[in-house]
């Protein structure tokens, strides 16, 4: 039936109408609810008649704003299609979750999956129509900035996120409370190299198919409708060009026939990147990679009409594209109510929400990750003598990065959460970021004396995560550490809370802290979260999705690495042989591992047992896994099942993450839990680039971090 309805306007259509489909404008286009051309706009040689026809635009929201702009769009365009909005609507719209990363630290697909649908249910109140989310990028080096986006380093918890975020922002039929899903970015944008945005990604299409598409998959598998092109090289051509990528392998081999986007400008970049000598070469290239819309390099609309006046190639790419473009909008219900039922009564009344306030919080308690707990320093009472210093005491910039419509002027901070809780806690204020003073200093030293416990709150502001905040020092700003060095000679009990978007070199704050707590950036509520898990009124749960280094010079490090040739023994025998794979002046071990966070209930593995210990490549491993809790608390923990496969004709990682399930466990007691891996978890892609499962023998592996474990044989037959 819609393919009748899309069919039908696609025979009106003139090239013209069928090209504006495929522009993609920026909010700037709009103002005061109608289209202007105003002059920064100019170069883009758009008319007042072609912005009548484009697609879509990105940026725009709130009901209010989006009736006019769609109403002054149908009064002026011919044939009434209606305009698409689309926005970056990553973890959260005005109720802001804790950042992706944080959300992959939960080990909780269902807080991911709340994360979006509560972002779906808000944008979607507030105009739009698709996000741009999620990112599913696998990440392996923390000085790339936009490792905040992802859900780690590791394939298969990437996986099951991806999915989780897609299932949330789309629901199960795209109703008026959800939003069209568009993962990006496609592909391999998250290997940029040296850490650098935007710079060249170069891995094997072996490794790209065994470590970073099974995310993108899982996304194309749970029906997400959009795809965005990465700004990055991947085997030699730019994304955006890359008809292998995005031919063979994105649409035959994933089999994903929605709508393909480029990233902004990244049509116009194919001649920054030499592959296009000009623009319309860009373009041309572009559009035979399958590219459906160009957002904001302007590309198509100066040069399409042209190449399909001449090419009927070119004219009948420009025809699918279009076809799919309209079918996205027509899933969206646009073409039978255009403003998708918003009101600005349902805005106010939908967005922001104490059930989405709550939902949020709950996600930032699941997320929060206990890094050290010496001596039991934590949990407080809340009538401890506490003292609370640092830069992110203060401020409400706990939101993060890629939250557009939240508020850290509205947002509490942990001065103010912790304050309500604890009658005895006293703030030393006006500690910067990167700046410290001997008067700051000495007032801070003056207060922590006076108290028996001294909380430190260090990190990053928002502004240093995100897009284009690469880094080559993943430390604490040098202020933040003499800062931590100083209140350390106090000798009293110190926790360090860190707020950040990316793992960091924490050794020092490490060495200096009785406790570390990792928030991440927690969100609208984070402070909030913050206080329940110092205070014990929830125990923390959360493990980390990407490796802590010991020092910069370790990345990229992530628990799934390769065996190699001369690997250390962790023996005494490493200190005498040199000719390993190792540093002379480092641990190849991390600070804290991946899959690595601790509780204030002490939960340990007690036994592994493999049901049955041969399978078949169609079967399942069943395993019993018993947990026993020595403690008075109660707690949650992530069971990590890992995989390692002995001898396969290409090299396997040390482990593979295959299965994780988050339990809670009662005080005082063991308990047995039961996890069913199916066998399809343990293929391999091989050297044809098949990815299927061998027989022979393999090692499984249970523990609470990547690092610990109990290993059991078992064969596959
Ligand atoms: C980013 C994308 C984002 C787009 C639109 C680009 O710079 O790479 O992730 O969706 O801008 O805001």
């Amino acid at each position: 039936m819609s393919s009748q309805k899309v069919q039908n306007i696609m025979q009106q259509m003139t090239i013209e109408e069928k090209i504006g489909q495929l522009i993609q404008l920026s909010a700037d286009f709009f103002q005061d609810g109608q289209a202007v051309i105003t002059g920064p706009m100019k170069s883009s040689n758009l008319t007042l008649d072609t912005v009548y026809t484009v697609g879509s635009v990105l940026g725009i929201s709130g009901a209010k704003k989006v009736r006019q702009i769609q109403h002054d769009y149908l009064k002026n365009s011919r044939l009434k299609v209606p305009l698409l909005f689309m926005a970056d609507v990553v973890h959260g719209y005005q109720t802001i979750f804790p950042i992706p990363l944080a959300l992959g630290a939960s080990f909780n697909p269902e807080t991911m999956k709340i994360a979006s649908q509560v972002a779906a249910q808000e944008s979607a109140a507030g105009g739009v129509h698709v996000t741009f989310a999620p990112m599913v990028d696998l990440v392996r080096d923390p000085r790339w900035g936009r490792v905040m986006e992802s859900t780690g380093e590791d394939p298969y918890l990437n996986s099951v996120m991806a999915d989780a975020s897609v299932r949330g922002f789309q629901g199960t039929d795209l109703d008026g409370q959800h939003v069209a899903a568009c993962v990006k970015h496609f592909a391999a944008y998250g290997a940029p190299e040296a850490g650098r945005e935007y710079n060249t990604v170069d891995i094997s299409e072996w490794r790209f198919k065994e470590q970073y598409l099974p995310a993108y998959q899982a996304a194309v598998d749970a029906q997400a409708l959009l795809v965005m092109t990465s700004f990055n090289t991947l085997f030699g051509v730019p994304a955006t060009a890359n008809q292998h990528l995005m031919r063979d392998i994105l649409r035959n081999e994933l089999k994903f026939d929605g709508v393909l986007i480029s990233d902004w400008d990244a049509i116009a970049e194919l001649i920054n990147h030499s592959v296009a000598g000009d623009l319309e070469t860009a373009a041309d290239l572009a559009l035979k990679a399958g590219v459906d819309i160009d957002m904001m390099a302007f590309a198509y609309s100066k040069y399409l009409k042209k190449a399909a006046s001449l090419d009927q190639t070119t004219a009948d790419l420009i025809d699918e594209s279009v076809t799919r473009i309209l079918e996205l909008k027509d899933k969206l219900g646009l073409f039978d109510d255009p403003y998708r039922g918003i009101t600005e009564e349902r805005e106010q009344s939908e967005i922001k929400t104490s059930a989405n306030l709550t939902a949020a919080q709950t996600a930032a308690e699941e997320s929060i990750v206990l890094l050290k707990n010496q001596r039991q320093t934590l949990p407080l009472a809340a009538d401890t003598q506490a003292a609370l210093i640092g830069p992110v005491a203060e401020t409400g910039d706990l939101l993060g990065s890629w939250s557009w419509q939240g508020k850290a002027s509205e947002t509490e901070s942990i001065q103010s959460a912790l304050g309500a809780e604890m009658p005895n806690l006293k703030v030393a204020t006006g500690v910067a970021y990167r700046s410290l003073n001997q008067k700051e200093l000495a007032a801070a030293v003056t207060v922590a004396r006076q108290q028996d416990v001294i909380i430190v709150a260090l990190g990053l502001p928002s502004s240093e995560s995100g897009e284009a905040t690469s880094l080559t020092n993943i430390k604490l700003p040098d202020e933040q550490l003499m800062l931590l060095r100083k209140l350390a000679q106090l000798n009293k009990p110190i926790i360090s809370l860190i707020i950040s978007g990316r793992p960091m070199d924490l050794s020092e704050v490490d060495a200096l802290s009785d406790a570390v707590v990792f928030a991440w950036f927690p969100g609208s509520r984070g402070a909030k979260a913050i206080s329940n898990i110092l205070l014990g009124k929830v125990n923390p749960s959360g493990k980390l999705p990407m490796t802590f280094p010991r020092s910069v010079g370790q990345v990229p490090i992530y628990y799934n690495h390769y065996r190699t040739g001369r690997p250390i023994t962790n023996t005494p025998e490493d200190d005498e042989n040199k000719y390993q794979s190792k540093y002379t002046d480092q641990k190849n071990s991390p600070l804290y591992p991946f899959g690595f966070g601790l509780s204030y209930a002490e939960i340990k593995v007690k036994d592994v047992e493999i049901v049955a210990d041969q399978i078949t490549t169609d079967g399942k491993l069943q395993v019993n896994v018993t947990l026993v809790n020595q403690s008075s608390r109660q707690g949650k923990t992530v069971i990590e099942a890992y995989v390692h496969q002995h001898v396969s004709e290409t090299v396997r990682p040390v482990k593979s993450l295959v299965d994780f399930d988050k339990v809670t466990i009662t005080a005082n007691s063991s308990q047995k839990f039961r996890i069913s891996i199916p066998c399809e978890r343990f293929a391999a892609v091989h050297t044809n680039l098949e990815k299927y499962v061998d027989a022979g023998q393999y090692t499984l592996m249970v523990g609470l971090d990547s690092e610990n474990v109990v290993a059991v044989p078992f064969v596959i037959k």
